[in-house]
């Protein structure tokens, strides 16, 4: 049962026009003798076959014969071709050059490093799927995030926490999968958008997984770091902060303690023995009831910089995830937020930690809502390393069911002024190193891939996976050309299929808005497995996310003067802003104020119209979905075809059950009609 969805945008479909490559090198000339250079003469191999019917041959590069040269600066003589080695005295190590010679004769693959080689590869693979022309093709490409980083929330009984598409690829039955074709195809997904390390083990590290630190885990380890190395990826584990308990019978895991720091010690040298390029760990301590440096009355400082002591000899890194907030809130206690957490915790940390420890920080400061402000926490910490994180899987955000395509969102995150160093201090400025000189930053995510067929549940959340590599490579790509680019490699060039599919994923997170939560006031949602409308579930829960929609008003005051004070942890004019109600964006309002039903909205509107019309709105657009995909049938895989009609279909029960329910408590509460008159239960 193989279908194209398996090979998601790697599916290197037919070339119609094959003409214009009539002349393409058949010989790929490698020059390197590297797994990774391996990968990338496989990739070529296997792609040119099935793109262009081409037959090649992989063999040691020679500088006179028609070929692909697959190679590094150092490995290729590049003045063979007049090019001045210089021209990658710039780049950084996973920098390429792409280059076709005048007579067509030679492509070039140039890396930096072999990874660069590999990077170069995938773009030449990218640029014949789209049927460009060849012709004098320079290409000078880096990526501009060092880390690029994918968080697997995968357990080792196979189940993977927020996991919406099947079991783990990596685990199962408490040990690690038998088969590692999964394995390898995902690495070579991963690797064709530049991803470059992952975490393999959920960030809840449960008492088999702690286990992965010893000898009984570590050749397994190895093995899949043996794989995900050759497509230049490089492996992390995220680890219980109480193993010198757990696993060296010490009496305690506090940072402090001598024996503990020798425990880490020699634990990192255990593990660098058997994966000598080790990344490093990534650590969720303190945080919903996972053990840390407060458990035994250290603080993050200490924390992270005993693991990053002992990771240090290697070059191994710290991630050191920000977030910690008290779970346990007391509603009547109106200051504690939630919100303020991660900024009120590590801000007045800065420039203490370890130079191998980075912060990793979710892209709002609640949890991966529709809709949030972007943490003010990013940027506000100018001498400690940061990493931005997002979630591609679809925990919030219709869980795989529903269309939600994130990589809208992601831009406006990325593009965001901080404001911190004066203007046009951009998230992606901050995570991309150059605005604070961090010696190691980034962007990481929660994947969302398992073992479905198609990976991902929804075959059109795959595009999420395939905009979040794109864009962490370079966060200045558009949205509409990563979009159409995955478009067309998963279902070809047809306008008609083209068309519809863009016009439902760029709609996609605008209508999930518009029938789930609010103006930016998040949350409603089922508690513990957070699909599906519950008005109440989290307001009177101890978990401090609270919308306080009584019959006035709505929404959470986080204003400087009379509320919780979070508007006051941004910098300059974004703190100006979001604190007045004036100026607040609509989106954002309920956020940041609280207000009567009847406040007007910037758009003219109340916000108790804004709601109704949003949710019937909705409901609407996704009708509209399933008009324009019911549209593709015949034009379109299948068995893709049903999976996203059968989805749309959930989908749109779930808007309405929203519409009405969110409609019907707002009617309810506030007592006001809707101005025109839809059916509200
Ligand atoms: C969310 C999610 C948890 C997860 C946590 C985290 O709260 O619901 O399942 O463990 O985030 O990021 O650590």
């Amino acid at each position: 049962f193989v279908t194209n969805s398996y090979h998601c945008w790697l599916q290197y479909r037919k070339i119609e026009n094959a003409n214009q490559y009539s002349d393409i090198p058949s010989s790929i000339g490698v020059a390197g003798n590297t797994a990774i250079i391996d990968s990338a003469a496989r990739e070529l191999q296997y792609a040119l076959k099935s793109m262009l019917d081409v037959d090649s041959t992989v063999q040691p590069y020679t500088s006179n014969e028609s070929s692909i040269v697959l190679g590094t600066y150092e490995s290729v003589n590049l003045n063979n071709y007049g090019i001045s080695p210089k021209l990658f005295d710039d780049l950084n190590e996973e920098g390429y050059l792409l280059k076709t010679t005048e007579d067509n004769r030679q492509v070039l693959l140039i890396g930096k490093t072999d990874r660069g080689a590999l990077y170069a590869a995938f773009h030449f693979l990218r640029i014949l799927q789209q049927e460009e022309s060849l012709l004098g093709l320079e290409i000078v490409e880096a990526p501009k995030n060092q880390l690029r980083m994918m968080n697997q929330w995968d357990n080792m009984n196979g189940s993977i926490e927020r996991g919406y598409s099947g079991k783990s690829i990596f685990f199962n039955g408490n040990d690690f999968s038998k088969d590692v074709t999964r394995i390898k195809d995902y690495a070579r997904l991963l690797s064709s958008v530049g991803v470059n390390a992952i975490s393999i083990n959920n960030v809840n590290v449960w008492d088999v997984e702690t286990k992965l630190l010893t000898e009984e885990f570590l050749p397994k380890v190895k093995e899949v770091a043996n794989i995900l190395r050759s497509y230049g990826i490089t492996t992390y584990l995220s680890i219980n902060y109480a193993s010198p308990i757990e696993l060296g019978n010490l009496p305690t895991a506090d940072p402090l303690d001598k024996e503990v720091g020798k425990w880490w010690a020699r634990k990192a040298e255990e593990i660098y023995s058997y994966i000598p390029d080790f990344g490093g760990f990534v650590v969720k301590a303190d945080s919903e009831g996972r053990p840390g440096p407060f458990t035994y009355g250290r603080g993050h400082v200490e924390g992270a910089n005993v693991l990053a002591r002992a990771l240090q000899p290697f070059n191994g890194k710290v991630v050191w995830r920000c977030f910690v907030y008290n779970c346990l809130q007391d509603w009547r206690d109106r200051k504690t937020d939630r919100a303020r957490a991660a900024y009120d915790n590590f801000k007045p940390l800065d420039g203490r930690f370890l130079d191998n420890v980075i912060l990793q920080i979710k892209n709002g400061p609640m949890d991966f809502q529709v809709r949030e402000p972007i943490s003010p926490l990013v940027g506000a910490m100018k001498e400690t390393n940061q990493v931005v994180e997002f979630q591609i899987a679809q925990e919030y955000t219709g869980q795989q069911k529903d269309v939600c395509y994130l990589v809208p969102q992601w831009k406006e995150v990325l593009d965001f002024d901080t404001y911190s160093d004066g203007e046009g201090s951009t998230v992606k400025s901050i995570v991309d190193g150059s605005r604070y000189n961090y010696s190691h930053s980034g962007i990481a995510a929660v994947s969302n891939i398992g073992n479905d067929i198609n990976w991902t549940g929804n075959t059109l959340a795959q595009a999420n996976l395939y905009g979040f590599g794109r864009l962490t490579w370079n966060p200045d790509l558009s949205t509409e050309t990563i979009t159409n680019e995955w478009i067309q490699f998963t279902f070809g060039s047809d306008p008609t299929v083209a068309g519809a599919v863009e016009d439902i994923l760029l709609q996609s997170w605008r209508t999930y808005e518009n029938y789930t939560a609010p103006l930016g006031v998040g949350w409603m949602v089922n508690p513990d497995h957070h699909y599906g409308p519950n008005v109440e579930g989290y307001e009177y829960s101890k978990w401090g996310t609270y919308h306080f929609a009584d019959r006035d008003g709505i929404g959470v005051d986080r204003t400087i003067e009379t509320g919780t004070g979070y508007a006051g942890q941004y910098f300059g004019s974004n703190a100006e802003r979001y604190n007045s109600l004036e100026d607040c964006p609509d989106e954002l309002l309920l956020f940041f104020h609280h207000v009567p039903y009847s406040h007007k909205l910037h758009s003219g509107v109340t916000v108790i119209q804004h709601i109704y019309n949003t949710h019937f709105q909705g409901v609407e657009e996704v009708e509209t979905f399933i008009k324009s995909w019911n549209e593709l049938e015949g034009k379109v895989e299948n068995w893709v075809f049903e999976n996203v009609k059968e989805r749309l279909q959930l989908q749109l029960e779930n808007a309405k059950e929203w519409r009405d329910r969110i409609n019907t408590y707002f009617y309810r509460k506030s007592g006001i009609a809707d101005e025109k008159n839809r059916t509200i239960y």
